[in-house]
């Protein structure tokens, strides 16, 4: 039992699955699907969590029809040939004895690609323009919703025969099961359109028929936003009617619903969709406000997403009866081994996500696959871990101390090189301490605390205030000289040169500070060298 943390790491049971602590990741598309299913990356990376203590892993999205293809590289559970992937990355999972769910999806209208550059097509409820992706849907026939309501079935059977403990219907987030719900988007005159009950029958049937595929003793949950956040989105009234409604489900004397899963945000719209993945400007734990509401109207599981990056965030939640269970999805990405730390009290040690957004749904909106700007090791784990373990002790010269220098200096060493860091500042952290600076940025100065510890732990021999120059040659490798000299700078085994950070000025901007810093580009990623200990994939163009 953890002493510091003792709700978070009590065991909780729903249905007859029991999940070892309150930890949750929750759904999230990695970009790491194998031609739309699941391969050896997307299970390493699950792996990797449950491994580090996760107790319930939530796949991400699958689709349950031709239909809902919301992007070109989303999993689909449409046929047998989705099966393998399932039954390896629940075997890899149940290994470390964390449970896995997978959630189905259709997204309705929330298509993001088109073919081969048209403007996306997508069925929904009715017409309704789309905002943000610039959808105009084609409005579903009565059998196209059959089709679709028996899909959800077909895969939710399909994935709880392949070994998965259960499957999560998604109806959150602006997706096809809330757009029958929301008047703004169902303007419907048929049994599936105008009165709340006609506007829940698609969401009621999908439920019953999951329940009635996979039988009483697979779990079943919903996802749902608490409030869309948006103009024309659901508030939190008309989504608690709901959840009443939903929590009264049974089909063959079962409970159609184990859980709910509360989130924010609407997808249809920047003004929600902020919310979905709420960056570094939200406070966290933010959404437990409608978790809260939730747990008032039903005896089920509920938890709830958000910003929840600490496991004292998720313990008080928890302790204050405002969740059952923390989802704590990008603490996850940041620190895969954020449960282990926790329950063996090395809070000290947790790598504490930003809230920056770079590089997990940064990637997915450039649909490249998943990482994170402080654990590049993330969706690459395959490539980066185990670390190598080195014949030869090598003596390495780090030069530059911002967060591709930290994060190169903390690999090098724990292969078990020798390495000396040398930053030409007092503070270490380089274009990082720049971008803490702006507006509701602050926490980006966790990422340089972060790293710093990461590579002071691996045992990083760190200087500060020491030049490193190159003396001669114009030929790579250069000689280095520092001053004053440091071990290691006369004829090190391996230089890194870790000191490619640009940034520019933006013309609009008021204040030339403020523009320094606004158009200042981290590329800081570009650890380059003569003999690099292990490649340091870092940030992409773009991510700041
Ligand atoms: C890269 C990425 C992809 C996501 N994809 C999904 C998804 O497939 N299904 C879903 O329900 N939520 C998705 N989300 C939202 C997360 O499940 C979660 O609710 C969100 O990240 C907020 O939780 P957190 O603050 O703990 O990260 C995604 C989030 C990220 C970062
Ligand atoms: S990229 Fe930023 S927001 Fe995403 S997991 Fe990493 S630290 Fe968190």
């Amino acid at each position: 039992m953890s002493q510091l943390f003792p709700h978070l790491f009590d065991p909780i049971t729903l249905g007859s699955t029991t999940i070892r602590n309150r930890i949750v990741s929750s759904g999230h598309d990695t970009v790491l699907d194998d031609h739309g299913h699941i391969g050896d990356d997307l299970v390493a990376y699950h792996e990797a969590r449950a491994k580090g203590g996760a107790g319930l892993i939530v796949l991400q999205v699958s689709g349950v029809h031709e239909t809902a293809r919301y992007t070109s590289h989303v999993l689909m559970a449409t046929d047998e040939s989705s099966v393998p992937g399932y039954q390896n990355v629940a075997e890899a999972v149940h290994r470390h004895g964390a449970t896995i769910f997978a959630q189905l999806f259709h997204p309705g209208r929330e298509v993001m690609d088109g073919e081969r550059g048209m403007a996306p097509r997508a069925k929904a409820p009715s017409d309704e323009p789309q905002e943000r992706f610039k959808v105009v849907p084609e409005t579903l026939s009565t059998a196209e919703i059959k089709d679709i309501i028996a899909g959800y079935g077909e895969a939710a059977k399909r994935i709880a025969d392949s070994g998965i403990d259960g499957v999560e219907i998604v109806a959150s987030h602006g997706y096809l099961p809330i757009q029958f719900f929301n008047l703004a988007v169902n303007t419907r005159t048929d049994d599936y359109g105008g009165s709340p009950e006609n506007r829940r029958r698609f969401l009621t049937e999908v439920a019953h028929t999951v329940r009635q595929s996979v039988g009483p003793d697979v779990v079943v949950g919903v996802r749902i936003s608490g409030e869309d956040k948006t103009e024309d989105g659901l508030v939190a009234t008309e989504i608690l009617d709901l959840v009443d409604h939903l929590d009264s489900l049974t089909a063959d004397g079962v409970d159609c619903l184990d859980y709910f899963s509360i989130t924010a945000g609407d997808s249809s719209t920047l003004q929600g969709a902020v919310h979905i993945v709420p960056s570094m400007q939200i406070d966290p734990g933010y959404a437990a406000n409608l978790s809260e509401q939730v747990k008032k109207i039903t005896d089920k599981t509920v938890m709830v997403a958000g910003r929840i990056n600490q496991p004292h965030e998720a313990e008080t939640a928890i302790a204050e009866g405002r969740t059952d269970m923390a989802i704590m999805t990008r603490a996850m990405i940041c620190d895969p081994e954020i449960a282990n730390k926790s329950e063996s009290d090395k809070v000290d040690e947790i790598r504490a996500c930003i809230g920056c957004n770079q590089a997990c749904i940064g990637h997915f909106q450039q649909g490249v696959p998943i990482s994170c700007i402080q654990y590049p090791e993330s969706g690459q784990e395959l490539t980066f871990l185990p670390r190598p373990t080195l014949r030869t002790r090598r003596k390495v010269l780090v030069i530059g101390g911002g967060p591709a220098g930290l994060k190169t200096a903390a690999v090098a060493a724990e292969q078990g090189d020798d390495v000396v860091l040398c930053e030409k500042e007092p503070h270490l952290g380089g274009a990082v301490l720049l971008a803490q600076e702006l507006p509701y940025r602050s926490e980006f100065g966790g990422a340089a605390t972060n790293l710093t510890a990461e590579a002071a732990r691996a045992g990083v021999d760190i200087r500060t205030c020491v030049p490193a120059t190159r003396t001669s040659s114009p030929r790579w490798p250069p000689i280095m000289s520092s001053s004053p000299p440091v071990p290691n700078s006369a004829c090190p085994h391996s230089r890194l040169l870790t000191t490619h950070s640009s940034s520019g000025l933006a013309t609009i901007c008021g204040s030339p500070r403020t523009c320094r810093q606004a158009a200042c580009s981290s590329q800081t990623g570009r650890a380059t060298g003569s003999d690099s200990a292990s490649p340091c994939a870092w940030s992409r163009p773009g991510d700041t």
